[in-house]
């Protein structure tokens, strides 16, 4: 039994292996209804709990969508309505849910939630994100980068903007799969310092994405900030939009990546969102097929 709950916690050979066999099984159902099961049935009597104390669309669905695929069935629980959320102990919550499901997705806000969650678990613990990260997310854009581009072992990816939950797993992503990462950024607003030695900051976003293999943003307020804090954020992020002038300086065959959700014409103009090298919907595909592995590996499928 493995917990996925972060890259940099993950062997670097099982990522890869993942990453493989999402790769395999998405082609073998090609063309194929998204409600159609896969041949194997991998997670057959298997039922999987899909717990979301923050919002969510693509987390929620392709987790829903991808159990069933592979012939499990999945309870999707928000935080709020279970006694988690009314003063319940998560170490009592992960024993209880282990007698019931034989598997657990959770979406929280802080990390020690996750991993308290999985330390108490009997069953497999899976990070749908914390305020500290996002691995599914990241397993899904490497997913993406090699169906367009081939290894992204030795390629430059720069990340303009936030430096926030989505960067940290990139970061993460860095040393497992060995690319290299340039983050840019407003300095107050610099990644967490336990990421320090994963990537390289170049203040200027201009020079930052100079010869970009891959260029990456998210929202500059996440679901964890303030709501009042955004202007402010605003006001030091704008200089890192990601739009048709700052992709000019990446590679002429970059790509362009977003987690999505996302706030058009704010952290990416919508010319570069729907341009030529924008892969977002590619992205938000691949959570399906990535997290399907991710869940595969868990139960040693
Ligand atoms: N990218 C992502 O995790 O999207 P949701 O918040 O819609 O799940
Ligand atoms: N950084 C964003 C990602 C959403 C998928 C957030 O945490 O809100």
């Amino acid at each position: 039994m493995n917990h996925f709950l972060d890259i940099h916690r993950t062997d670097p050979a099982d990522l890869r292996a993942m990453i493989d066999d999402a790769a395999t099984t998405k082609a073998a159902r090609a063309g194929k209804p998204k409600g159609s099961l896969d041949a194997d049935l991998p997670l057959k009597d298997h039922m999987v709990a899909l717990i979301f104390e923050k919002p969510s669309t693509r987390t929620r669905v392709s987790f829903d969508v991808g159990v069933r695929q592979m012939g499990g069935q999945t309870m999707l629980l928000s935080g709020a309505d279970m006694q988690l959320g009314h003063g319940e102990t998560i170490a009592d919550t992960a024993r209880v849910l282990s007698r019931y499901v034989d598997m657990i997705m959770i979406r929280t806000f802080e990390e020690a939630t996750l991993l308290e969650l999985a330390e108490y678990a009997t069953v497999p613990v899976i990070n749908g994100l914390t305020n500290r990260t996002h691995p599914c997310q990241i397993m899904a854009d490497i997913l993406t980068f090699e169906e367009h581009r081939g290894p992204i072992k030795g390629k430059k990816v720069v990340w303009s903007g936030d430096g926030n939950n989505v960067f940290a797993s990139f970061a993460h992503a860095a040393k497992q799969f060995e690319f290299d990462l340039v983050f840019t950024g407003p300095q107050p607003l610099d990644p967490e310092p336990a990421l320090d030695g994963l990537y390289t900051t170049i203040r200027n976003p201009q020079e930052a994405v100079d010869g970009a293999d891959l260029v990456v943003t998210d929202t500059w307020v996440s679901m964890h900030d303030p709501q009042s804090a955004r202007e402010r954020r605003h006001n030091q992020f704008r200089g890192y939009q990601v739009n048709e002038d700052l992709m000019t300086h990446a590679s002429d065959d970059a790509l362009f990546m977003h987690c999505l959700p996302a706030h058009r014409d704010d952290e990416a103009t919508s010319a570069v969102m729907d341009g030529p090298h924008s892969v977002i919907f590619d992205e938000a595909e691949n959570r399906l097929h990535a997290q399907k592995a991710v869940m595969r590996w868990c139960l040693g499928k």
